[in-house]
């Protein structure tokens, strides 16, 4: 891969853009989980340490409007974002109530080697999601260098994510490095034999995925809701369990796509079932050919937890998007623990490389406890999936990356 790096970037003196990913999940005004802000952390560390000015560009929320009085909504603002980013850095952080225009660039003056400031929300201008060319080069009036440290965005087109690669000396940060490099291993050259795990809802929403990981893996476990459609279109009975019965032609043309591509598909063949879709409702463990018409399969169940653990231990790549069941709802994510424990030991003992990202995915390994024994885990959602998907993502085209691997 072919990116410059933090390495390659003089930064003493210098203005440096730093594109990062602030988009953290917030309730009243206070951040709930910040593991995007320690994510870049070493990024700012390496150039405040150098001597170089950071500037933080990053976006929050989705603005509506047409104009900056329109869309600068103070609930969208960045500055809460920034004080706790400073609070993890053990620094302060100035912060500028525009990321353009006079504000910005005084601002900018004011910094002495080492400081970091902190812009307001790209998205509260329009021509940030347009890319436009105006809008990019009075962003790039504020910087010597480009740092991109967000490859959860980098599957957006934007001003901040694209553009300004293509018109200043462009870096990738170092947890977009390590990100890239992550990803690489799972599934650009990865070593063989490779599991995918998909889990989630629907079908509908990881049509692309599937499509692509057939070709590229050796083992695909598919789980959670979608699991069912594919049940139900080898004709087994899901009562009423979530299901896209309208798939069962795209799910069976899935299948058959595999096997031409010699990968191996694997469904649960028992499940936990229950009436209800609560927390501990009553619920037994059964095989999918015995689901009752008013049951739902919200698990994998205990023999087919144990068969994708006894697959995994044969695996020497894994990559995972999605938990296995319903893991929000106790007892219904115990085969989404029982097969990340496993991932976690494997990786510890060195036999296993395991990538992880997506939604869900984070939370659901948190919750097994096992998220720092995984090789890497990815904050990206929609960046992830893209990847997963086999697609090309600006942000990292524009980097200057010659890409993965094609199809092996
Ligand atoms: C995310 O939170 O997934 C990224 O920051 C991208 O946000 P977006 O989906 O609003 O572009
Ligand atoms: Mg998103």
């Amino acid at each position: 891969m072919s990116f410059k790096t933090l390495d390659q970037l003089p930064a003493t003196g210098k203005r440096v853009l730093v594109r990062v990913d602030l988009n953290v999940p917030m309730e009243n005004g206070h951040v709930t989980d910040g593991t995007r802000l320690d994510r870049i952390l070493p990024t700012l560390r390496d150039i405040t340490g150098k001597g170089g000015k950071v500037i933080l560009l990053a976006h929050f929320g989705r603005p509506k409007g047409e104009t900056f009085e329109e869309r600068a909504n103070p609930a969208e603002s960045l500055k809460p974002v920034a004080d706790e980013l400073a609070r993890r850095l053990g620094q302060p952080i100035a912060f500028a109530a525009n990321c353009i225009g006079e504000v910005a660039e005084k601002a900018v003056a004011a910094m002495q080697n080492g400081d970091v400031l902190c812009l307001e929300n790209t998205r509260f201008h329009k021509a940030e999601e347009k890319n436009g060319e105006a809008f990019i080069t009075a962003l790039a009036k504020l910087g010597d260098a480009y740092v991109n440290d967000a490859f959860s965005a980098a599957h957006r087109a934007h001003a901040s994510t694209e553009g300004l690669a293509r018109v200043l000396p462009a870096y990738a940060g170092r947890t977009m490095e390590a990100e890239l490099n992550a990803l690489h291993a799972a599934l650009g050259q990865p070593k063989r034999p490779v599991m995918a795990i998909v889990g989630g809802a629907k079908v509908s929403t990881k049509l692309d995925l599937l499509g692509n990981l057939v070709s590229r893996v050796d083992c695909l476990v598919i789980g959670g809701g979608m699991a069912n459609t594919f049940l139900a279109a080898r004709g087994v009975n899901v009562g009423k369990s979530l299901c896209e019965h309208d798939l069962a032609g795209t799910a069976r043309e899935i299948e058959k796509k595999a096997k031409a591509a010699g990968c191996e598909i694997v469904l649960p063949t028992d499940g936990l079932l229950s009436k209800e879709f609560r927390a501990n409702p009553p619920h037994r463990a059964a095989s999918v050919n015995d689901v009752a018409a008013d049951e739902m399969i919200l698990d994998a169940g205990p023999a087919s937890a144990k068969a994708i653990a006894a697959k995994l231990a044969s695996m020497k790549t894994l990559v995972w998007n999605g938990p296995l069941g319903a893991f929000e709802l106790a007892p219904f994510d115990t085969a989404t623990v029982a097969v990340a424990k496993e991932a976690a030991a494997l990786t510890t003992k060195g036999s296993l490389v395991s990538v992880a990202g997506g939604g869900d995915t984070v939370a659901a390994l948190n919750h097994a406890g096992v998220a720092d024994d995984m090789t890497y885990i990815s904050t990206a959602g929609g960046a992830f999936l893209e990847w997963m998907e086999g697609k090309e993502l600006p942000g990292v085209k524009a980097l200057g990356q010659v890409g993965r691997d094609t199809k092996q």
